[in-house]
Order: structure tokens, then C-alpha cells, then sequence
């Protein structure tokens, strides 16, 4: 499968930092990998509807930067860790391969969003698109995949920490550095 997304090394303003830690971890220490993915849903469903309501470019710079990365981020930990085991545990070919293609929609808009003008007229509708996958991506997932995912053997507790310590050096690669 081509990996077509780049992990560049940008600067993200204050909306950015302070992101890296570990927001699914239990009193136990133990972070829940289908409770990871529903909180990458929520944080990225909660920054499009702030875009929503923005009108400042500099700022829907800022926050599509930040969508674009926290979703680069988790298709890929998505991609590289969560599929695979679902697909060997349970058999899920089509769900999966359904949602790998939607990744490579995402994946086109997200490399669009990052080249555009946020003035371009054409700016809003893809974010507006890419919304749109992503709601498409949270439905299906939360209503097929992880229910199916829960009642199996999978050890989601593993999976998670797995997850977590590869979401953990992703996002240290979009890491701030201002000299
Ligand atoms: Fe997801």
C-alpha cells in the first residue's frame, strides 16, 4: 500500500503545543486502543467545527494544519497497527478495504489543504469535504467496526499501548522548533 504522507517538520502555533501527552491512559497506565480512536475522532470532530465558525485565513491556517495532522496520524497508526490485527483476528476484508480507500481520499485533500491559500474560494470546500470523510470514517468505524472489535479476543489493551507509543513518535516528528 503507497504511503503517500509526509511527516514534514513545520511550526504549528499554541493550538499545537503541549499535544503529546497521552490523553487514553487509565489510572492503571493502560490505554485502550478502540478509546484512542474515539478520542482521535472527537478532537478532530470538535477542531472542524471550529473551523466552521472561523474567518481569519491565519487561523484556519492554524487549525487545518492541526486536522491535517491528527489525521495523518491516525490513519497511519490506523494503517500500520489497528487494521492489520482486525483483518488476522476477524476477517473484516471489506470494512477494511473500504475504509484503507477512503485514507486515500483523505490523504489527496489533506496534501491539497496543506498547498492551498486559506483565502482560495476553494479552500473552505475542501476542508468541508474532508469533514465529510471524516464523519463517514467515525460512523462506520464506531458503528461496525469497533463493536465488533470489543466483543472479540483482541487484546485492545495491548493494541493500545502499541498504538499510543507509535502515535507518540509520529507527533514527535511534527514537533515545534522555534529558534
Ligand atoms: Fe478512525
Amino acid at each position: 500500500m503507497p504511503n503517500t504522507h509526509s511527516q514534514p517538520q513545520r511550526a504549528y502555533g499554541p493550538a499545537q503545543q503541549g499535544f503529546q501527552g497521552r490523553i487514553n491512559e487509565s489510572s492503571h497506565g493502560s490505554i485502550d486502543a478502540i478509546r484512542l480512536l474515539r478520542a482521535d475522532h472527537k478532537e478532530v470532530e470538535a477542531l472542524f467545527e471550529v473551523y466552521e465558525r472561523l474567518r481569519s485565513a491565519s487561523r484556519k491556517r492554524m487549525i487545518t494544519d492541526r486536522i491535517c495532522m491528527l489525521l495523518e496520524v491516525h490513519m497511519q497508526i490506523e494503517e500500520e497497527i489497528f487494521y492489520p490485527m482486525v483483518r488476522r483476528m476477524l476477517q473484516l476484508d471489506d470494512l477494511l478495504e473500504e475504509a484503507v480507500a477512503d485514507h486515500v481520499s483523505a490523504r489527496e485533500l489533506i496534501a491539497q489543504i496543506r498547498e492551498d491559500d486559506p483565502e482560495d474560494p476553494f479552500f473552505d470546500a475542501r476542508v468541508i469535504v474532508l469533514g465529510e470523510y471524516m464523519q463517514r470514517h467515525v460512523k462506520e468505524e464506531h458503528r461496525e467496526l469497533f463493536p465488533r472489535v470489543d466483543s472479540s479476543r483482541i487484546d485492545t489493551v495491548a493494541l493500545g499501548k502499541r498504538m499510543q507509543a507509535r502515535k507518540d513518535q509520529l507527533m514527535a516528528g511534527y514537533s515545534v522548533r522555534v529558534d
